[in-house]
C-alpha cells in the first residue's frame, strides 16, 4: 500500500480512534481474556481506563492492567487519587461506553438491582444511561449460565437498557463443556466495533456472495479459481456492522464468519444459484463478489476418471453456469428496485469500459470494478463504482475499509431510491 493510502486508509488508524472505553473486570478466570481484550481495544485507537472488583484481582493483577492499558487501575471508590473522591463519577462521565468483560453471574445479578457497594457498580450505576453505553461480556458455567436466575436477569438488563455480547460455547476452565464462556477477544472487539458503528442499513436484509465455486469433474477433482473471499466476508461484515441482517453465501473458503452474520456454505455455482435464489426472496439489498466460475464440466464422473496408460488426456467437455447476479437482478423483484443489486466485476485491463458493459448486461444499478490480479488473496484493494451516471475511484485501502465505503455508498442510494 502506499504511504497515502495508508494515510487515508481508516483502518490504519484503527477501528476505534479517539474512543475511551472503561473496561470493567470482575471476578471470572476470563479476566486472563481482558488482558489481550485491553491491548486489542488500544491497538485499534481507543484508550481504556480499567476498573477492576476486588474478585477481579484474585485473578489478574491491576499492574498488568495498568502496564497494557498506560494508565493506572482503579480499584476502590474510596481512592483518594481522585481530587474530589468521586472515581464513580468521574470515570463514568468521560466514557464512550462502559464495557464489562468478564462480567461474572454475580455482577449481573447486582447491576440488575442497582447495588453500588464497590467502585465499579457504583460506577455502572452512576453512569449518564442516555449517553454512555453499557455492554457486557458475560462469563461463567454453563450451569450458572442455563440458570433461570441468570437469564432473567440478563433479559431485564437488556430491558434496563445495557448491550449483551453473548457468550461463547465450548471447553470450559472448570472441565465441563458448554455454554457461557467470554467471548474470545477478537469477537470482543468485533462486537465494539460494529456497536459504534452508525446504522445506516438497520432494517435492510442483506444477501452476499463470496469466493470462488467448486465445478466437480469427478469426486476428487475439479476446477475452481483464486478468489480468496475477502472481499465479500468484508463486505458481510461491514453491512452487519451497519446494522442490516446479513447472509453471507460462501463458496468454498477457509474464512472465519463475521460476527452476527448467517453463512450457507455451498460449493457449485449450481449451489450457490440454489442458496441466493431461496434467500433473495427476504433480501432487500444483494450483493455478487463471488467469483463464480463461468463453466463446469458437462458431468461429473462418479469414479475418479484414471489415467488409462494411452497417453490420451481424458476429454473434457463444459457447460455455461447460471448467471447468478443477472438472473436475481432480472427476476421482478430486482427488476422493480426491491431488491437493489450490485455486481463486482474483476477485469485485467479497460476496467472502466468493461464494467460499464457488464453492468448494463447484468441489469444492476451498480457494479463495482476491481483488477483481478491486483486484488486475489491480498488484503487490500482498490476499486472503481460504475453506475447510470459515470464513475468513482475507491482509492487503495484494506479490504474492510473499502467495504465500509461501499456500504455507505450503497446506503445513500437505496435512500434516495425509496
Ligand atoms: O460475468 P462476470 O463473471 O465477469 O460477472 C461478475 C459479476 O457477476 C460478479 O458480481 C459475480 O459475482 C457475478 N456472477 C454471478 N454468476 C455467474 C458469474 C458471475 O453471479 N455465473
Amino acid at each position: 500500500m502506499t504511504k497515502q493510502a495508508i494515510e487515508q486508509d481508516p483502518v490504519h488508524v484503527g477501528d476505534l480512534p479517539g474512543k475511551h472505553i472503561v473496561l470493567g473486570l470482575s471476578g471470572g478466570i476470563a479476566c486472563y481474556k481482558a488482558a489481550e481484550l485491553c491491548r486489542a481495544l488500544i491497538k485499534q485507537g481507543a484508550t481504556v481506563q480499567v476498573v477492576m472488583t476486588e474478585a477481579a484481582e484474585q485473578f489478574i493483577t491491576a499492574v498488568t492492567l495498568q502496564a497494557l492499558s498506560g494508565r493506572p487501575v482503579y480499584t476502590s471508590q474510596w481512592d483518594s487519587r481522585e481530587a474530589n473522591n468521586m472515581a464513580h463519577i468521574n470515570l463514568s462521565r468521560e466514557a464512550d461506553a462502559i464495557l464489562i468483560a468478564p462480567c461474572s453471574a454475580d455482577f449481573m445479578a447486582k447491576l440488575l438491582h442497582g447495588r453500588a457497594d464497590d467502585l465499579l457498580s457504583l460506577m455502572c450505576l452512576a453512569r449518564p444511561i442516555a449517553t454512555v453505553p453499557l455492554l457486557i461480556a458475560p462469563a461463567m458455567n454453563r450451569e450458572m449460565w442455563a440458570h433461570p436466575a441468570t437469564q432473567r436477569n440478563m433479559a431485564q438488563l437488556s430491558a434496563d437498557g445495557a448491550t449483551i455480547l453473548g457468550v461463547g460455547s465450548g471447553f470450559q476452565a472448570c472441565g465441563e463443556t458448554g455454554d457461557g464462556r467470554m467471548l474470545e477477544p477478537p469477537e470482543l472487539l468485533e462486537d465494539i466495533v460494529a456497536f459504534f458503528t452508525p446504522k445506516v442499513l438497520a432494517g435492510q436484509q442483506v444477501l452476499v456472495t463470496a469466493g470462488p465455486t467448486y465445478e466437480a469433474m469427478d469426486p476428487v477433482r475439479g476446477i475452481t479459481n483464486l478468489s480468496s473471499g475477502k472481499m465479500g466476508f468484508a463486505v458481510a461484515r461491514a453491512a452487519r456492522e451497519a446494522g442490516a441482517e446479513v447472509t453471507l453465501v460462501a463458496g468454498p473458503v477457509s474464512l472465519g464468519t463475521p460476527r452476527g452474520v448467517k453463512r450457507i456454505d455451498v460449493k457449485s455455482a449450481q449451489n450457490m444459484l440454489e442458496a441466493v435464489m431461496q434467500q433473495a426472496q427476504a433480501a432487500t439489498v444483494f450483493i455478487a463478489t463471488a467469483a463464480v466460475a463461468d463453466w463446469r464440466p458437462a458431468s461429473s464422473a462418479e469414479r475418479k476418471i484414471k489415467k488409462d496408460g494411452s497417453g490420451q488426456a481424458p476429454q473434457l467437455a463444459f457447460t455455461e453456469n447460471p448467471d447468478i447476479l443477472a438472473t436475481v437482478a432480472q427476476s421482478p423483484r430486482g427488476v422493480s428496485g426491491a431488491l437493489f443489486c450490485v455486481g463486482f466485476a474483476a477485469e485485467s485491463h479497460d476496467l472502466e469500459d468493461n464494467a460499464q458493459a457488464k453492468r448494463l448486461r447484468k441489469g444492476v444499478p451498480l457494479l463495482v470494478g476491481n483488477i483481478g490480479p491486483a486484488t486475489f488473496g491480498r488484503d487490500d484493494n482498490a476499486l472503481l463504482l460504475v453506475d447510470a451516471q459515470g464513475s468513482r475511484e475507491l482509492a487503495r485501502a484494506s479490504k474492510l475499509s473499502l467495504a465500509r465505503q461501499l456500504v455507505a455508498e450503497i446506503a445513500s442510494r437505496i435512500k434516495q431510491a425509496r
